[in-house]
């Protein structure tokens, strides 16, 4: 849905203050417990920020690119953890139903993930099919109505709490690569898949990642997502999508942390003045704020023609790889600006700068987004695009 400008600023308002209110003072307990409580867990639904990215025909906010990378520039402003319980959800846990689906399983699944009493979760990533994710091994043979899927899944966000997955496999053992895969929505409490416990993870605590396994679990064959052998473009369609609403959450989490060291920086002295007056430490907040300009501007811009009908799978690669990039500097800067306190637990900057190391790997390295953009680049000079 296109907004106007007043319902976007209320909503990017609503969402400032609830992050501010609400999450910003509970980030050292999340940290600590490696839970987000329940209770914000009931306002994220009561928000609406669940189906963000579901039409509204299914309950969803159905909101537009450009809208929805607003919302996420207010959700980075704190620990991303808390973003993590409503990202899949919003991003790779349902899109491939929102892009692909059909008409049934959008009425079947939608509603829920829409209004949070369903979790939506993505699994692609395999023990042995990381950055290749054309060489996934978990296989799913037809077997009249049904796929019979056997293989484990890894790292897979929010697996433990997920009621449904979009699962890719291996539809045809014989075809290697990306044309041998298809993609499954498939219930969590399909017998023969089991989850695994969650990983000990460096930073994101509160967000939890799992192997979840396939023994001989059977799948409806009218759980298909898209064609046979169409999988792996679902997946990289529901990425091209997912990597810019990461790069958003990366500006919203350099934008926090720009603020913490600006405001230490005019509290703290030493050599008989602020920091904030010492030009070295001026020079760590100016490139810092210039950075994240220029991210939020590329977003802006990606998401808008993303909106428009273009295909950005250049330009969210683009964004994925700057941004996340970005904030990696950003954090290693507000270390340095706090000093020793920047490395100690009891001011939090550690700890934002161990969560962003994973924006760096997670829905593609940034290896995966210079790939990426080299190819684009590559297939529009062939087309005399360039
Ligand atoms: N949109 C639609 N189709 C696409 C596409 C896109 N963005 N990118 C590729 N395709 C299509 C191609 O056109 C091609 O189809 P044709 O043969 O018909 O032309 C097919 O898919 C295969 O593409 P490639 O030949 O480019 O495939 P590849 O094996 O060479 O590699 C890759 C592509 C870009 C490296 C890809 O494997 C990739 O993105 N890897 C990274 C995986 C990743 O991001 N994993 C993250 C997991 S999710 C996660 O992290 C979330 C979590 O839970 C934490």
């Amino acid at each position: 849905m296109a907004f106007d400008d007043e319902i976007r600023a209320q909503l990017v308002e609503t969402v400032h203050r609830f992050v501010a209110e609400k999450c910003v003072p509970l980030e050292g307990q999340v940290g600590d417990e490696d839970k987000v409580p329940g209770s914000i867990v009931a306002e994220m639904k009561e928000l609406g920020l669940f189906g963000l990215a579901v039409p509204e025909e299914y309950g969803g906010l159905g909101l537009d690119m450009e809208t929805e990378c607003l919302v996420a520039f207010e959700l980075g402003r704190t620990s991303p953890a808390f973003r993590s319980v409503v990202g899949t959800n919003i991003g790779i846990g349902s899109q491939a139903l929102v892009l692909f689906g059909t008409q049934e399983q959008k009425t079947r699944w939608l509603p829920g993930i829409a209004s949070g009493d369903l979790v939506a979760s993505f699994a692609l990533t395999e023990p042995e099919a990381g950055s290749d994710a054309a060489g996934l091994k978990t296989r799913a043979i037809r077997d009249g109505e049904h796929y019979v899927l056997n293989g484990t899944k890894r790292y897979i966000t929010n697996a433990n709490v997920a009621d449904v997955f979009t699962v890719m496999a291996r539809t045809d053992p014989d075809t290697p690569g990306a044309k041998g895969v298809s993609a499954f929505v498939v219930p969590a409490d399909t017998p023969g898949l089991s989850v695994g416990a969650p990983e000990k993870k460096m930073g994101q605590q509160g967000a939890h990642i799992c192997d979840v396994n396939f023994d001989d679990a059977r799948v409806p064959a009218e759980n298909r997502i898209g064609a046979e052998g169409e999988g792996f473009k679902v997946a990289m369609s529901v990425l091209d999508k997912g990597r810019l609403h990461i790069s958003a959450v990366c500006v919203g989490v350099a934008e926090r942390l720009i603020r913490e060291m600006v405001n230490y920086a005019l509290e703290r002295e030493q050599f008989g003045k602020p920091l904030a007056e010492h030009q070295l430490i001026q020079a760590m907040m100016a490139d810092s704020q210039a950075e994240t300009y220029a991210a939020r501007c590329m977003i802006m811009d990606a998401a808008r023609r993303r909106d428009a009908g273009e295909r950005v799978t250049m330009l969210a690669s683009s964004c994925k790889l700057f941004a996340s990039e970005m904030v990696g500097r950003v954090a290693d800067r507000a270390v340095q600006v706090f000093g020793g306190a920047g490395y100690v637990a009891d001011y939090g900057i550690e700890r934002f700068y161990r969560d962003v190391r994973i924006f760096r790997l997670y829905e593609g390295t940034t290896q995966i987004q210079q790939i990426v953009v080299a190819r684009e680049l590559a297939r529009a000079a062939q087309k005399g695009e360039l």
